[in-house]
């Protein structure tokens, strides 16, 4: 059985930079023509300067042979100017503009504390039509982990999107029932990422019969009923749904201390795990859509001239890490076998 889709983008996703840049894009970019790459670099990419220079590291890195495109974000600080976050959209440096609350994840120390503060960026963003890809969740202490992101819908993003209703908005890496009945019902200027790994794992993944690091990530993920709206969402061709994978590779080093690292790095395997989860809803007719045609349309971008073809046959196999230079990266286990071989 064969399934022939326009090459896909992923709308978010984490390369870092040196050595692990070298050793995972090449995981993306075999599949992927095109990426929505996420700034949370140490120190940040906040600057039109600062993100041409990243996507010049990143070319530099595409192995020969290989074609992608990066669409490079700007990390909103209190500080960022709109002006050169205008001019950099205009220069077509930035794609996007990333909202981090400071404190939510890996490397958003830098984000945003006083949402008054980043209101002229936002004002100029709303104008030019430059998307804001939003980190959704509260980072509020008395505020429990599983409903920071429902917490943020109501108390930031609702009077965000209130206030500005020409701001273009993607909620990105949606985890709840509460985050898509929002989008559904909320049709301006509004759409959400999904990831490959939240169709996938519940909260019992990490947490039950022993701890799984490597299934923690941010938002963490929730109950199974939220997983199942998620699924829905996904499959249901709705065009405000789209893939973002936030594969997000951090060393076994780091995701197995006492603290470890918040993030899942599925950029190995992920068109085969989404085409087990659309052929399981027995909607392999809708992927297309939510890999290669939604997010685009979003984003105004053109659809790819490329394809891929997903072939059903014997169990894939795939490597449980990676080899990066600065020590190995698991890769996502989904915990059932894959049956669907891509080639580009
Ligand atoms: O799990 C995550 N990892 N969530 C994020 O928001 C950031 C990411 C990372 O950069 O590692
Ligand atoms: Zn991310």
């Amino acid at each position: 059985m064969h399934l022939t889709l326009r090459s896909p983008d992923d709308f978010h996703l984490h390369l870092r930079d040196g050595a692990m840049l070298q050793a995972v894009l090449p995981e993306t970019a075999r599949h992927f023509a095109r990426a929505i790459i996420m700034p949370n670099l140490v120190p940040p990419v906040v600057t039109g300067a600062q993100a041409r220079a990243y996507r010049d590291r990143i070319m530099a890195a595409l192995p020969a042979g290989m074609s992608f495109t990066p669409l490079m974000t700007l990390y909103l600080t209190e500080d960022t100017d709109p002006e050169d976050v205008a001019l950099a959209h205009a220069d077509g440096i930035a794609t996007a503009v990333k909202l981090y609350p400071a404190g939510a994840t890996t490397n958003s120390h830098s984000g945003v504390r006083s949402f008054v503060k980043i209101r002229p960026v936002l004002e100029r963003m709303a104008e030019i039509g430059m998307p804001l890809c939003v980190h959704g969740e509260v980072t509020d202490h008395d505020i429990d982990i599983f409903d920071r992101e429902a917490v943020f819908i109501d108390r930031v993003l609702h009077p965000i999107r209130k206030s500005l209703p020409d701001l273009r908005v993607v909620m990105e890496h949606v985890t709840t029932e509460n985050a898509v009945d929002y989008v559904r019902d909320h049709h301006h200027n509004l759409a959400a990422t999904i990831t490959t790994h939240h169709l996938i794992i519940n909260r019992n993944h990490i947490l039950a019969g022993g701890i799984r690091p490597h299934y923690y990530c941010l938002p963490v993920a929730k109950r199974e009923t939220h997983r199942v709206a998620l699924v829905e969402a996904a499959v249901s061709g709705d065009r405000r749904f789209f893939l973002g994978t936030d594969s997000a590779p951090h060393t076994d080093a780091n995701k197995l201390l006492p603290c470890g690292c918040a993030g899942i790095f599925s950029a190995t395997n992920t068109l085969s795990c989404l085409a087990e989860v659309f052929e399981a809803a027995d909607r392999l007719d809708r992927l297309e859509a939510f890999v290669s045609r939604n997010g685009a349309q979003f984003y105004r971008l053109p659809p790819n001239d490329g394809t891929v073809t997903l072939t059903k046959g014997a169990p894939v196999t795939y490597p449980g890490q990676i080899e990066t230079g600065v020590g190995p990266v698991t890769v996502f286990d989904p915990g059932f076998p894959l049956h669907w071989h891509v080639s580009a």
